[in-house]
Parts: C-alpha cells; structure tokens; sequence
C-alpha cells in the first residue's frame, strides 16, 4: 500500500466561487430580449431616470455604471445631474415631474446627497410604484408582509445568487453584519421569508457575540464596508459567505468586508470582490425598471423574486 500520499493536503483550495458576473450577464442577456419584445408590442421604451446632485466621486462613477447597463439591454435612461448648492424643494419639483411623467418608469436619487440636503422626505416622495431602489416605505414593508413589490437591488441580487446555485437558505443558521435600509434590513427579511433563521448583528453588537454568531452560522451576509472586517478564521467550516462591500485600500486594490483569500480553505462557497455581488446589484435595477414598467402600463409583472 502507498502510505506516502504527496497531494497536497493542507493547501488546497476548495471553495466554489460564486460568479456574480457572470449570472449578471446572463440575466441581462435575457432582459435585453425582453426589452426589445416589450418595445415591438407596445411601442414603449422603459425609462430610468436618476438624479445625480453634487460631485461625489463614487456616486459618479456607479451612475455612469448604471447608465451605461441601462443603455446596453435597451432601456432609456435620462440623469439629472444637479449642483449640490440645489434647493431642497426644487429637488421635490424634480421628484413630482418624474412622478407625473408617464414616459418615466423608474426614478432613482443617488445617495448620500451632500449637506444640507435630506433624503428621507424625498425618498418617501418618489411614486412606490417607480421605487425601482426598493426604499420607500411601501416596499420594505411589502417585504415585511411577505409579498414583496419592488425590492432594493443588493438583497435581490443575494437572493438571485443563492437562488442560481440552489442554495436552499431554509434551515440556515444566517448572520447578517449590518442593519442598513439598503441591505441588511431587507435581506434578513427576504431570507426569513424563506425559512433561514437570521441574527442581525451591526456596529453595537459587543464584538465577541458577532464573532460567536458568525463562527456557528451556515450563511453569512457581510455588508458593513469595512475592508476584511470578517476575518477567515471566524467562518464555519463549510458556510457559505456573501460579501456585499466593496472597499478600496490605499494600495488601489478593492475588497471585500471578508478576508477572501484564506476564506477559499474554509468555507463551501463564497462571493468574490470585485465580480460579486456589485454586477448583480446593477443587473436588478435594471430589471427592477422592467419590472416597474409592467407595473405601471399592466398592473402586475411576472418578475418575482
Ligand atoms: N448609493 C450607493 N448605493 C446606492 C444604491 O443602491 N442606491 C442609491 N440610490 N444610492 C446608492
């Protein structure tokens, strides 16, 4: 018998990385199809319309990114880009004129506005019904009832990729890092809807009892923005770990809120950064707009989660 086995042990790297891109793609793929249908039906052309305001470097560039995939699969996409010297209540004129205009299908304010501007009253301004970021209170709280209508876009992406690699998250014992109204409220209610059982831990949490939680879960949504917040070692063998942040270092390159790399030995599956979580974020609020287009010109769409 061979007693010297000379593979590799300890070394090996057996995680499945999980490829947001590449699901990204083919979900636009299949959207420009229905795009281009809806279009030689009905004549119409699905519409976003975002309002850049101020000069926030990142905001810039995830709008030329939004406009850029809206105008790839055929959906029209119109942005205001306003001086962050605006009114508050010529940003609430704005926000009227995209509700009445019926050629506007999805409105989208981009966050955070600069100072002296509130979000809140404008967020709760916009129609529900073009809410294709899923934030008015409307729509967390479709969530909540259990039969959700425009869903923010990170949480449906994680659904979405759980989802394309059957990962049934009934039973799992989840922990998300991160009570945000973007992501972390609305995926632990998504995935309570689907019979996971979730803690949500945030930056109150006595840091020892986010370690425990994290070491004993199967599923683990990290969206804190905190570059390798969650160190490898916390992670439960064979978990599968969803990481939403995207944080650059001052060497240039982005990670993630996970600890990537010594995470592969650990855990069963994990998305990487960049080509996670990011391109499934901007491939549902595309078809979120699909999707708030069918709402406003049919009364339902057959887009769910
Ligand atoms: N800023 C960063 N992410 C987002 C997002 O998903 N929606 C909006 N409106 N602003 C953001």
């Amino acid at each position: 018998m061979n007693t010297l086995n000379t593979a590799p042990m300890t070394n090996q790297k057996s995680a499945l990385i999980l490829d947001g891109k590449k699901v990204a793609t083919d979900l636009k793929t299949c959207l420009k199809s229905r795009v281009a249908k809806i279009k030689e039906e009905t004549g119409l052309e699905p519409c976003l319309a975002v309002c850049l305001i101020g000069d926030n470097a990142a905001s810039q560039v995830y709008v030329a990114s939004k406009e850029k995939s809206a105008t790839e699969i055929g959906i029209k996409s119109v942005t205001h880009r306003l001086p962050a010297d605006i009114k508050q209540s010529e940003l609430h004129d704005l926000i009227k004129k995209l509700n009445e205009d019926k050629s506007i299908n999805g409105i989208l304010v981009q966050l955070p506005l600069p100072k002296g501007l509130e979000a809140e009253p404008l967020l709760l301004q916009i129609d529900p019904m073009k809410d294709v970021d899923g934030l008015h209170p409307f729509n967390l709280g479709m969530i909540m009832a259990g039969h959700p209508n425009l869903i923010p876009c990170t949480p449906f992406g994680i659904m979405r990729i759980l989802q394309h690699y059957k990962f049934d998250p009934k039973g799992l014992k989840t922990t998300v890092i991160g009570r945000s109204r973007l992501v972390g409220r609305p995926i632990a209610e998504l995935l309570i809807s689907r019979d996971a059982t979730v803690t949500v831990v945030h930056s109150k949490t006595p840091h020892h009892e986010l370690v425990e939680l994290v070491k004993s879960s199967d599923l683990v949504i990290a969206a804190i923005g905190q570059p390798e917040f969650v160190k490898a070692e916390w992670l439960k063998p064979g978990a599968i770990a969803i990481d939403v942040g995207i944080n650059r270092l001052e060497s240039g390159k982005l990670v993630g809120d996970i600890e990537f790399e010594p995470a592969l030995q650990i855990v069963k599956a994990i998305t990487p950064v960049p080509g996670g979580i990011g391109p499934l974020t901007v491939a549902h609020l595309l078809i979120n707009t699909v999707k708030a287009f069918e709402l406003q010109t049919q009364g339902y769409s057959s887009i769910e989660l």
